[in-house]
């Protein structure tokens, strides 16, 4: 073995040509998702003062936010729904004219190319805020999974091309997945968020999707953030019931799990930047406590780093104007 002074590591170091060379992570636009909020609530876009740069869109306006981040090169959208109406059953989740429905239809029709992606979860729909529905005070499992599948089978009918189930059901997958077949959509893939734990980083999404519990804790269903091994029992069974691509969720602080995740299955692994890692960074920056880009670079690079193949990002807009002036 060879020591210093033959050693230097410093040697492909000295220049941005050498560092870009021997590079070894690297960020694309094209593996991108970004999140949107669509309400059924406004009479026009509003800013949601919980995470700055993002907004609530009205059915109309989010053809002008999803033509602007086709644009950008953004691929693909995540779609999340705050309805008129919230009842113990979610009803609005899943009939043919709820919120999110009407907005499949208009971004298909506006913007056809952009791959529509649908959370699949009933908080934003209950008026409990929990993610299936209630009997004893217990968040029922198996009643809740016929509701979910219903969900997942109208956004595909109103035009979406993947759905994404987040509510943390056992056997929710499988289900969807069936349910897809039986009504020839064998074709959607479904990105499970297989390892979402019970963070609180979720607290300013809930502010935007209006979706916060009303009584309790999301603890009886996601994950325990001291569980690692569990979160391979979670993805290994998403796999079995039919998942195309699994996430962990959040990123930042579980990038242990995404990479444990990454060197276990052989199927594409997606991380969720969450609404709090997002947030923290945008109130720093405000502050002038860091420099925003430098610091979510260097967040996404990390999670990228550590195995995940698709990142879904509130900073997709500006992380595609960063990556076209190359810094
Ligand atoms: C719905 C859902 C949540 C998020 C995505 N889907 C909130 C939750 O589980 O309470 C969080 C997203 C974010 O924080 O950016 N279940």
């Amino acid at each position: 073995m060879t020591f210093f002074p033959t050693v230097r590591m410093r040697r492909t170091r000295q220049t941005k040509i050498l560092r870009n060379l021997v590079s070894e992570t690297h960020l694309s636009i094209d593996q991108f998702i970004y999140p949107l909020f669509i309400s059924e609530e406004l009479a026009k876009p509003q800013e949601i003062a919980t995470m700055p740069g993002i907004k609530q869109w009205t059915i109309t306006t989010v053809t002008e936010e999803a033509k602007r981040i086709y644009n950008l090169g953004i691929p693909a959208v995540l779609l999340f729904g705050i309805p008129q109406k919230k009842d113990a059953f979610g009803s609005q989740a899943y009939t043919k004219t709820g919120v999110i429905q009407k907005a499949i239809k208009q971004l298909k029709k506006h913007c056809p190319e952009l791959l529509v992606i649908t959370d699949v979860c009933l908080c934003e729909y209950t008026n409990h805020g929990h993610c299936g529905v209630i009997q004893n005070t217990f968040i029922q499992n198996d009643q809740s999974l016929k509701l979910l599948a219903k969900m997942a089978l109208s956004h595909v009918q109103a035009g979406a091309d993947m759905v994404a189930p987040s509510d943390m059901m056992d056997g929710r997958i499988g289900d969807i997945r069936k349910t897809l077949d039986a009504n020839g959509f064998s074709q959607t893939p479904i990105m499970a968020y297989s390892a979402k734990y019970a963070s609180s980083f979720y607290g300013p999404f809930r502010e935007a999707a209006q979706s916060a519990p009303q009584f309790g804790d999301r603890k009886t269903y996601q994950m325990d953030p001291r569980n690692a091994r569990e979160a391979l029992r979670e993805v290994e069974l998403d796999i079995i019931e039919g998942a195309d691509i699994v996430m962990v969720k959040p990123a930042m602080a579980y990038m242990d799990i995404i990479q444990k995740v990454k060197q276990a299955y052989n199927l594409p692994v997606a991380a969720y930047n969450v609404s709090g890692e997002y947030s923290l960074i945008k109130a720093a920056a405000q502050k002038g406590w860091i420099d925003e880009r430098k610091v979510a670079l260097e967040v996404l690079i990390g999670i990228k780093r550590a195995g995940a193949d698709i990142i879904i990002s509130y900073f997709a807009p500006q992380v595609a104007e960063w990556l076209k002036k190359d810094v």
